[in-house]
């Protein structure tokens, strides 16, 4: 009979329980998703991840899930890891998974979540300690659809201008903050992120395919005609749904593919 679970070994653990301080007024539970890959078994191999469960008086800590995991970490358990910088939705270090959604930690109020915080880092990414994902492919993928103006006419004197049409073209594409809540949410980019650039790059692709002071829109084209680098978007939306900016990288993709056909014809 076909095995449905997860080998052991991959299979999440129960973890500690760190209980509220006795004077709590109001406790909320965050379950939160921890491995180190320097907590070695016996045969030096690291251990399986855990859930750790944090009882945090609410009633004294700032509003959102960012300010819970701030407060877990100065007053409860300095051993978790988590990114963030900004604290306000613009730096998109603090990309994870609360409540089933990827979201910023930042800008995601607890009272938003019934129940339990559950916190997992961006799904489908390895995982370099905790709720720290490794941005390192993800990246790379931004840097091969070259992300910076590109002209092939001499500079001018002044400013490259742009016309307010033109420049309102970007909108809703200079927003994105490269937090990879979108391309985590894809099953496309789950299944094939060797090959797929998935909906962040894509969308920022299209941010400079679309920008009028860029000169090489021919060649950023040609770079993404290409089976599985843009194609192998099949429209499922995750990715609109998901994002914190609320951004449509699927409608940046779909633009794309529409200028692909009218140069073919
Ligand atoms: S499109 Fe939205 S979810 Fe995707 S990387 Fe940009 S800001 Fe993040
Ligand atoms: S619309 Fe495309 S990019 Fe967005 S989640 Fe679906 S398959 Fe992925
Ligand atoms: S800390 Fe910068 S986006 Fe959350």
């Amino acid at each position: 009979m076909a095995e449905l679970r997860l080998p052991p070994n991959s299979r999440v653990g129960k973890g500690k329980t760190f209980k509220a301080p006795e004077k709590a007024k109001r406790v909320k539970a965050f379950n939160i998703y921890r491995w180190d890959p320097d907590d070695v078994d016996d045969k030096g191999k690291p251990k399986t991840p855990r859930m750790d469960r944090y009882e945090v008086d609410v009633g004294n800590c700032a509003p959102m899930v960012l300010d819970a995991l701030i407060k877990i970490k100065d007053e409860v358990d300095s051993t978790l890891t988590f990114r963030r910088s900004c604290r306000e939705g613009i730096c998109g270090s603090c990309a994870m998974n609360i409540d089933g959604t990827n979201t910023l930690a930042c800008i995601k109020p607890i009272e938003d979540v019934s129940g339990d915080v559950n916190i997992y880092p961006l799904p489908h990414m390895q995982v370099v300690k905790d709720l720290v994902p490794d941005m390192n492919h993800f990246y790379a993928q931004y840097e091969s659809i070259q992300p910076w103006l590109q002209t092939e006419t001499p500079a001018p004197g002044g400013e490259r201008l742009q016309s307010p049409e033109d420049r309102a073209k970007l909108d809703g594409l200079y927003e994105c903050i490269l937090c990879a809540c979108c391309s985590t949410a894809c099953p496309s980019y789950w299944w094939n992120s060797d090959r797929f650039l998935g909906p962040a790059i894509l969308l920022q692709a299209y941010r400079w395919i679309i920008d009028s002071r860029d000169e090489m829109t021919g060649d950023r084209l040609d770079n993404l005609e290409d089976p599985f680098r843009l194609y192998r978007c099949h429209t499922i939306m995750n990715c609109a749904k998901t994002c914190p900016k609320g951004l449509n990288p699927a409608k940046a993709i779909a633009e794309i593919k529409k200028l692909m056909v009218e140069r073919a014809v």
